[in-house]
């Protein structure tokens, strides 16, 4: 077992990462009060994972709460449904609340942790590579309104989140993949060497070989975990892990969340913003073509599909949150490996590396 700490300046918390884990009672031991304890899971996550934990919790007995599954349920009734749980039970300020997972699990749960009485112990049991690697460190919990993803939310940090890479066994490889792109976007935006590592290993993990997966999501946690302690509320430095999301969130929002996963449609988007970096002469040219590589290796998306109409995307993207009113607010790459929070770009500039995008990778270097 690993592990690696997230450094905050009020607290710090470890991410425990490693086989069987789920099962490691003492680690859990450490991390649980002498409150109550609430498992939430969903309907696919707990019959294959909750035995495991058990075996963990002896001693500990806790109450189960199961969420229907999807990001569909990641509303305001959900979350009062892990409330009047709460109350049900008449949990108090001592009580835990653990997420047993992907990320939409650990976002709503983490929320229900971070509103009930004001806050409550959240631990992490992440299990998706997205929610590994991504979700479930950094303090970000909320739940959706209809009117788009995540406005409603705090920041609560877990006190410890287990990493249990087994879980990854059953994950459908598409999920997988998307997990993927989150994981590329740390080499592309702060590590170049883990960048280069990803292009020559891409045949191991694509076959999910275990120790080049827990290499992965150890290398992945670091990057996140050093950006979010320079940074934990996004004043600054953590802006940069929203690389490739401002055209992502346009391509989920424009094709109203049905035809892309969220590491689909960042995947996509990173290709488009190393493309526009390259339009302004701010990377050298190459960089899109060689993060498409990477990214199509592992069957992830990295053209605008045809269909999709540029007018609505460059509406969507004006209405992203992240945007900012003097300018579009996008991240943008100095190189592999390096990144930039950038408000300069023109809007042609931006319709620009979008159409060139459309056809691909080859096209985008032809065009600058
Ligand atoms: N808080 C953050 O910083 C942050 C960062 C990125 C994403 N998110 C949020 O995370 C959510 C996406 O997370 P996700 O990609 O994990 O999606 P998800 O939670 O919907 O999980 C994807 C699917 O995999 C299933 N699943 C989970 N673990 C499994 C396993 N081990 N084996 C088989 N199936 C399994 C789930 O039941 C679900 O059907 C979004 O709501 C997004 O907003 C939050
Ligand atoms: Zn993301």
């Amino acid at each position: 077992m690993n592990t690696i700490t997230v450094e905050l300046a009020a607290n710090a918390y470890p991410v425990y990462l490693g086989r069987e884990l789920l099962g490691e009672a003492s680690a859990w031991k450490r991390h649980l009060g002498q409150g109550k304890v609430l498992v939430v899971s969903n309907d696919t996550v707990a019959p294959l994972y909750l035995e495991k934990l058990k075996s963990a919790l002896v001693g500990h007995p806790f109450e189960l709460h199961i969420i229907p599954d999807g990001e569909q349920f990641k509303t305001v009734e959900t979350w009062y449904g892990i409330i009047d749980k709460l109350v049900s039970m008449q949990a108090r300020r001592d009580a835990s609340l653990i997420a047993l997972g992907g990320g939409v699990v650990g976002d709503i749960t983490g929320f229900a942790a971070a509103s009930y009485m004001r806050g409550v112990r959240f631990l992490q049991a992440p299990t998706t590579l997205l929610a590994q690697v991504d979700a479930s460190v950094g303090g970000k919990t909320g739940f959706n309104h209809a009117q788009g993803k995540n406005l409603i939310g705090a920041f609560h940090q877990p006190s410890a989140v287990f990493i249990d890479v087994d879980t990854l066994d059953t994950l459908a490889a598409r999920e997988f993949n998307a997990g993927l792109a989150e994981v590329v976007k740390y080499g592309a935006i702060n590590d170049a060497t883990f960048f280069d590592w990803l292009e020559q290993e891409a045949g191991a993990i694509a076959a999910r070989d275990p120790e080049a997966l827990e290499y992965l999501i150890r290398r992945s946690v670091l990057n996140k975990a050093e950006i979010v302690a320079q940074d934990e509320k996004e004043a600054g430095v953590r802006a940069l892990l929203n690389f490739g999301h401002s055209f992502g969130h346009a391509l989920e929002a424009e094709t109203a969340y049905r035809q892309f996963l969220h590491g689909e449609a960042v995947a996509i988007g990173m290709v488009v913003a190393a493309g526009l970096s390259e339009l302004r002469g701010l990377c050298a040219p190459g960089q899109a073509a060689r993060l498409a590589t990477l990214l199509h290796h592992h069957d992830l998306p990295i053209r605008i599909p045809a269909n999709i109409s540029i007018a609505g995307l460059s509406k969507a993207l004006e209405l992203d949150k992240k945007a900012v009113a003097s300018g579009l607010r996008l991240v943008l790459l100095d190189a592999i490996g390096r990144a930039r929070v950038d408000d300069s770009s023109s809007k042609s500039e931006i319709v620009t590396a979008m159409r060139s995008n459309r056809d691909g990778p080859t096209h985008v270097k032809q065009e600058n």
